[in-house]
């Protein structure tokens, strides 16, 4: 994945919980770089390395790293350094919920070389949405609830995420349903 990616993992685990945490991160990752270059792109094994060895030195489950980088990721990186992107994605959560399958194609702009994921929705009613998930890359649903709990958060909208189904279990991609 693209060094921001990994840049972000850093930043997280730096701000919150300090640097000293992020020196042992990084040192029982295995990983080779000591920093990264946002727009290069890394090996993917790079960024499961560095979210398992946060793992284990921040004592959290895989998960909650994953879904705390997800919240993450939205409200600090997203927001403050992509401010305008996350803008054009809609005034609303809902909106920028309908608007998520196309939002990478703007990001792949800059990144030329993004494997994005693939969102669509479906059964959109007056306050709730469903929203599938497809990538190429396994594990990462605790990534995609955070993310969706990073934009409630960002729209100041009080909603349930609920996973209806998903690849763990032997569907092809994950469903999740958002009411607000
Ligand atoms: C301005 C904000 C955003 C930027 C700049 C951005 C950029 C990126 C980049 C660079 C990657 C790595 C892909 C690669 O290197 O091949 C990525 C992956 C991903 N992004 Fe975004 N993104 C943004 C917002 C979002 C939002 C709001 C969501 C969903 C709610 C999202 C969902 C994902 C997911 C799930 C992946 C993992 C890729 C996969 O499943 O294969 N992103 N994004």
């Amino acid at each position: 994945m693209y060094g921001i990616i990994n840049q972000a993992i850093q930043e997280l685990v730096t701000t919150n919980f300090g640097e000293d945490k992020w020196i042992q991160v990084l040192k029982i990752s295995g990983v080779k770089e000591a920093f990264f270059l946002s727009n290069e792109s890394y090996d993917d094994e790079v960024t499961y390395q560095l979210a398992r060895a946060a793992s284990e030195v921040l004592h959290l489950s895989l998960e909650e790293v994953l879904h705390t980088f997800g919240e993450f990721w939205v409200l600090h990186t997203g927001n403050k350094k992509y401010g305008s992107l996350m803008i054009a994605g809609g005034n609303n959560l809902k909106e920028f919920i309908v608007n998520l399958p196309v939002f990478h194609d703007r990001v792949s702009l800059i990144y030329s070389n993004l494997r994005q994921p693939e969102f669509e929705v479906s059964d959109l009613e007056e306050n709730s949405i469903q929203l599938h998930y497809y990538s190429h890359r396994i594990g990462l649903t605790e990534f995609v609830r955070g993310l969706l709990f990073g934009l409630s958060k960002l729209y100041q909208t009080s909603s349930t995420i609920e996973l209806l189904n998903c690849r763990d279990k032997g569907h092809d991609h994950d469903v999740f349903k958002i009411s607000w």
